[in-house]
């Protein structure tokens, strides 16, 4: 039954598209991390936030955070197979890793860097991103609404390359 409908559907036009949100190191210390800098939303406050953010714009999501590099490249391979999008805040990665840009390059669909604070404000070593040129859009200083305006720009990108 199953091979007939795929046979007979362009499931496709079916799917809900998938999008990764992935977070870079010390941001499982949201929420207690020098709030003064980060705010006090914890990371489970975030996801909650973006889960319900992505289904109203027909989105599925997975969210998902490491303070290993390797882990975030392999979440980003996986997202090369599954995904339509990635929003990635790198964190201190993001000054570092040509390892992440490198995945990121084999990831064919938009890819939005957020960043809760205004890096550009802060030290000197925080205004280089090895991400930034690869990135459709760079969101820093909104705080953790940033990932709710990467998750809407992901959403309207998405649906005009499906259009
Ligand atoms: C950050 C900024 C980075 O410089 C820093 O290393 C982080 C968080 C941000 O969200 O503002 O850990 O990416």
């Amino acid at each position: 039954m199953l091979e007939w409908f795929l046979d007979h559907f362009d499931t496709g036009t079916i799917m809900t598209p998938l999008i990764y949100v992935l977070n870079g190191p010390n941001l499982n210390l949201l929420g207690k991390r020098q709030p003064h800098i980060y705010g006090h939303e914890t990371l489970a406050d975030v996801e909650a936030d973006c889960r319900k953010l992505a289904g109203s714009l027909g989105l599925d999501m997975r969210f998902h955070q490491s303070n290993r590099e390797y882990e975030i490249i392999d979440w980003v391979h996986e997202a090369r197979e599954t995904a339509s999008g990635i929003v990635i805040n790198p964190a201190a990665f993001t000054h570092t890793s040509v390892a992440i840009l490198d995945a990121l390059n084999a990831f064919d669909h938009p890819i939005i860097e957020v960043h809760i604070s205004n890096v550009h404000k802060r030290e000197e070593f925080r205004h280089h991103s090895f991400i930034s040129p690869i990135a459709s859009g760079v969101i820093a200083g909104f705080g953790t609404q940033g990932y709710q305006l990467a998750i809407q720009r992901l959403a309207t990108l998405i649906k005009s390359a499906k259009a």
